[in-house]
C-alpha cells in the first residue's frame, strides 16, 4: 500500500463539504433535538422536511430531516463546487470513471448533480444555493451548543486506500492518517479540500455507511453546557463519546446519537492546512491511541452507523480490532 499523490490540478473545483440529507421518523422529536436543544436555525420546514443551518452559514441548510417510514437512514452527503462549470466537469469525471451521474431538481439549491462514488456512497454535488442570514453576531438567535457551520463528514468504507485514491483524484488532499504500526496500510484517512484538516473522513468498517456529520462549536463551554442541557431535556442517553480530545485533528469533541440514532459530533479548534509543500501527518495506531486523555469510545461507536437508502452494504477483507471502553475495561484499564 502506499499513499496516494496529490492531485493540485484537480478536474473540478470542490470547495467544502456541505450538507448531508437524514431520513427520520418523527420531524417533532427531531426538532426537540436538533433545534432545542443543540440549537440549530430552522431555515425552513414544512409536514415532512425540516432544513436545518448553523448561525455562521448564510447557505440555506446544512442539514436536511426528511420524514419517512422504516428504519432511519442517510439519503446522501452533500459537497459544494466552486461554479456552474465544476459541475459540468465533475459529470464528466465520474462518467469517464464509470460511475453513474445524472442532474436532479432539489429545493433551495442550485442544479444539483447526483453520483455515488466506487463504495456506493451517495453524493451530491451543487454550485449554489439559497441565502439566509447569517446570524453569527445575531445573539439573540443562539441556543444550545450553538452550531456554527457544518464541518466534515465521516464514512465507513470496507477499502479505506479505494476510498483514499479516489478521492484524491478529485483533489482531495490528505492532512492526516492512522495506520497500523510499522506499516503503511491506511486505517484511517483524513481528506480535505477547504484547507482545514478534513471535509470527509474514511475508517474502515461494513460500508458504505454515514458514520457521523460534524458541526463546529464557538467554544469550550458549549460541550458542557449542552451535556447539562441534555441531561434536563431527557436526553442524556444520547450522549455517546466525549467530551473528549481528538489525536488527529486535535480537535476537542462530543459525539451524540439524534432521536433516529444517526451520529452527530460536535467539536472546535481545528487548524490550518493548504500550502502546497503540506506532507500528511502520520500516526501509528498505538500513537494515536496514547494521546488519547478520556476514554475510549464504547463498541457501538465504532460498529454503528447510518445505513444508506438502497445501497448493498459490503463487509472489508480484514475486520478490525478497536480498542473500545468494553475492552479497556476487561483488560483492567489500562
Ligand atoms: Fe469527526
Amino acid at each position: 500500500m502506499s499513499i496516494p499523490k496529490p492531485v493540485y490540478n484537480p478536474p473540478f473545483n470542490v470547495t467544502r463539504a456541505s450538507h448531508s440529507l437524514l431520513t427520520v421518523k418523527d420531524l417533532a422529536v427531531s426538532r426537540n433535538f436538533y433545534v432545542d436543544l443543540l440549537g440549530f436555525i430552522v431555515s425552513d420546514e414544512d409536514k415532512d422536511t425540516l432544513y436545518l443551518r448553523g448561525v455562521a452559514e448564510a447557505c440555506h441548510h446544512s442539514l436536511v430531516l426528511k420524514r419517512a417510514r422504516g428504519e432511519p437512514q442517510a439519503e446522501r452527503v452533500g459537497m459544494r463546487v466552486f461554479t456552474e462549470e465544476d459541475l459540468e466537469k465533475a459529470k464528466a469525471f465520474f462518467e469517464k470513471a464509470g460511475l453513474p451521474a445524472k442532474w436532479v431538481e432539489v429545493p433551495y439549491q442550485g442544479r444539483t448533480l447526483h453520483v455515488c462514488d466506487p463504495s456506493g456512497a451517495p453524493i451530491e454535488f451543487c454550485a449554489t444555493m439559497d441565502l439566509k442570514p447569517r446570524l453569527v453576531v445575531a445573539f439573540e438567535h443562539h441556543r444550545g451548543a450553538v452550531p456554527q457551520r457544518l464541518d466534515h463528514f465521516q464514512l465507513l468504507v470496507p477499502d479505506v486506500q479505494k476510498a483514499c485514491e479516489f478521492w484524491m483524484s478529485m483533489g482531495f488532499r490528505l492532512s492526516e492518517y492512522i495506520s497500523p504500526d510499522g506499516t503503511e496500510d491506511l486505517l484511517f484517512v483524513f481528506l480535505q479540500r477547504k484547507g482545514n484538516p478534513h471535509d470527509i473522513v474514511f475508517a474502515p468498517g461494513a460500508g458504505p455507511r454515514l458514520h457521523h456529520a460534524a458541526f463546529g462549536i464557538p467554544e469550550s463551554y458549549h460541550f458542557f453546557y449542552v451535556c447539562d442541557l441534555a441531561s434536563n431535556m431527557g436526553f442524556a442517553a444520547n450522549i455517546e463519546y466525549g467530551p473528549g480530545r481528538h489525536g488527529p485533528g486535535h480537535a476537542l469533541f462530543v459525539y451524540m446519537r439524534d432521536p433516529d440514532g444517526h451520529r452527530i459530533e460536535l467539536f472546535n479548534t481545528h487548524y490550518q492546512v493548504m500550502d502546497i509543500e503540506n506532507e500528511p501527518m502520520r500516526w501509528d495506531a498505538s500513537q494515536s491511541m496514547k494521546r488519547r486523555w478520556q476514554l475510549p469510545a464504547r463498541q457501538q461507536w465504532f460498529a454503528e452507523a447510518s445505513r444508506f437508502a438502497g445501497v448493498e452494504l459490503r463487509e472489508p477483507a480484514r475486520k478490525g480490532d478497536p480498542l473500545s471502553l468494553e475492552k479497556f475495561v476487561a483488560a483492567g484499564m489500562r
